[in-house]
C-alpha cells in the first residue's frame, strides 16, 4: 500500500517551514526534492568513495567506476531499454537534446530538411533545433495543440512530408501536464523513415515509461526532476541511431588513441561522454531511480492521478480561476491565471507567504504561451509525496489571492 506519510518522512526538507508555515512543495515540475537515501549516497560518495572514474587502477577509482557504471543498468531498467550501451550519461535533458542536435542532426540533415515540433515543447526541445535552422537552413514546422491542450498524433503525422527527417516532441507538457501519445507518433514516423526525439523530462517522473514499446529513437531524461541530484541525466539512443551519431563534446575518456593527425574513439556510449562526468551526481541518480522503482512506478502514477482528480475538482470550483488545458490524459500539473488579477508573479508571492512553492512565468515554453494567448501562468506541479491536504492549502491560498486582487 502507498503510504504517503511514510514516503514524506523520507524527504527531510518536507519537514521544514517556509515563512512560518509548513512547506507545501508544488514546484516539482521545476525540480523535485531529494529523499534521504539520495542525500546519503551523495554524502558517502564524497566522504568515503570518491575518485575519478575509468582512469585509475587504484581501489577508490575502481569502486567509484563500479558504482557509476552500475547506474547505466539502472537507467536501462527504468526505461526498459534493450541494451545498456544505448544509455548515454549527461547533465540532463538540455545536454541530451543538444547532443542529438549536434551529434545526429548536423551529420544527418541538410538545408531544406524539416523538423516537426509541437507548440507545447520546452525551450530545451526548441533551441537546439533553432541552431540547425540558423546554421544549416533546416526548416522548423510547428504543430498546434487543440483547445484542451491535447496534441492529436494525427496532426503531427499529417505534417510529415518527404522532407521531414525528425519529429521533436514532449512526452508530457511541463506546463499543461498533457501526456502525448508518442507511441502512435513513433510508429507512423518510422513507417515514413522519420526519426523521433522524445523529451521525457516530465513523463518519467510521473508514470512508467518503456522506450522499446514507444519505439523512440531518442528519449531524454533529467535527474533533478527524478528526485536525484542536479546535473545528472541520461539519454536513450537506439543503437542504429547511435551508429549514425558523431561525438558532440571532445576530451578525455571518449577516445581510444590520440595522435597529432588522427584520433580514434572509444566504443559507444563512452564515445559520447567526454571529460570527468558528474560522478557522484550519477550515483545519486541511480539511488533515486531505485527509490522510485521500489515504490513502484504504477503506484506513483496511481497516487498522482488521484491527486490530479482531487485538485481538478477543487480548482474547477473556483470560477475566477482559469485553468489552462483540460486534457483527459493530463497528469498532476496545473497552470492557471486569475480573473482580473494579478500577474502570475503576484499570485506566487502571495501563496509563498503561506509556505506554498509554485512556479510563475512562461515555464520555458514561450511558443505555448503565445498559442494560449497569455504571457505567464502560475503552475502547481505535484510529485509522489504530495497530499490532498496540500491541495486544500493551495485552494485556500488562491482564495486569499482572489480577495486581494479579484
Ligand atoms: N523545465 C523546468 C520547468 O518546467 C525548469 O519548470
Amino acid at each position: 500500500m502507498y503510504d504517503v506519510q511514510k514516503i514524506r518522512a523520507d524527504f527531510p526538507i518536507l519537514a521544514r517551514e517556509v515563512n512560518g508555515k509548513p512547506l507545501v512543495y508544488l514546484d516539482n515540475g521545476a525540480s523535485a526534492q531529494k529523499p534521504q537515501a539520495v542525500i546519503d549516497a551523495t554524502t558517502r560518495g564524497y566522504a568515503e568513495e570518491y575518485a575519478n572514474v575509468h582512469r585509475g587502477l587504484h581501489y577508490l577509482s575502481n569502486l567509484a567506476t563500479e558504482k557509476y557504471e552500475a547506474v547505466r543498468g539502472t537507467v536501462k531498467t527504468f526505461l526498459n531499454a534493450a541494451h545498456e550501451d544505448e544509455i548515454i550519461f549527461n547533465s540532463g535533458t538540455t545536454e541530451g537534446i543538444n547532443m542529438v542536435s549536434y551529434g545526429w542532426g548536423i551529420p544527418n540533415l541538410k538545408a531544406g530538411d524539416e523538423i516537426i515540433l509541437s507548440v507545447m515543447e520546452h525551450h530545451a526541445n526548441i533551441i537546439p533545433w533553432h541552431f540547425l535552422r540558423e546554421r544549416m537552413g533546416v526548416v522548423l514546422k510547428w504543430v498546434d495543440t487543440d483547445v484542451n491542450g491535447d496534441l492529436d498524433p494525427q496532426v503531427v503525422i499529417d505534417a510529415i512530408t518527404d522532407k521531414t527527417k525528425l519529429i521533436a516532441v514532449t512526452h508530457m507538457s511541463n506546463v499543461l501536464g498533457t501526456v502525448v501519445d508518442v507511441k502512435t507518433i513513433c510508429t507512423a514516423a518510422h513507417e515514413r523513415g522519420v526519426r523521433v526525439m522524445v523529451d521525457g523530462s516530465q513523463a518519467t517522473v510521473h508514470m512508467p515509461v518503456d522506450v522499446q514499446d514507444i519505439g523512440a529513437d531518442f528519449y531524454a531524461i533529467t535527474g533533478h526532476k527524478l528526485y536525484g541530484p542536479s546535473s545528472s541525466g541520461a539519454i536513450y539512443v537506439k543503437r542504429e541511431r547511435m551508429a549514425e551519431m558523431q561525438p558532440f563534446i571532445g576530451g578525455g575518456d571518449m577516445i581510444r588513441t590520440v595522435g597529432k593527425d588522427v584520433i580514434t574513439y572509444n566504443d559507444p556510449p563512452h564515445k559520447f561522454e567526454a571529460g570527468t562526468p558528474g560522478i557522484v551526481q550519477m550515483i545519486g541518480l541511480g539511488v533515486a531511480l531505485d527509490y522510485m522503482m521500489d515504490l513502484g512506478m504504477d503506484n506513483i502514477a496511481a497516487h498522482e492521478l488521484a491527486l490530479r482528480d482531487y485538485a481538478q475538482e477543487k480548482l474547477s470550483g473556483l470560477n475566477w480561476l482559469n485553468i489552462q488545458g483540460n486534457s483527459a490524459t493530463k497528469g498532476a500539473i496545473f497552470s492557471f491565471t486569475l480573473d482580473g488579477a494579478a500577474h502570475a508573479h503576484d499570485i506566487s508571492t502571495v501563496v509563498d507567504q503561506r509556505g506554498i512553492a509554485v512556479r510563475a512565468g512562461h515555464h520555458c515554453a514561450q511558443p505555448l504561451m503565445e498559442h494560449m494567448g497569455v504571457t505567464a501562468t502560475c503552475r502547481a506541479s505535484f510529485g509522489l509525496y504530495n497530499t490532498t491536504e496540500e491541495v486544500d492549502k493551495l485552494v485556500s491560498a488562491l482564495e486569499l489571492c482572489h480577495e486581494l486582487f479579484g
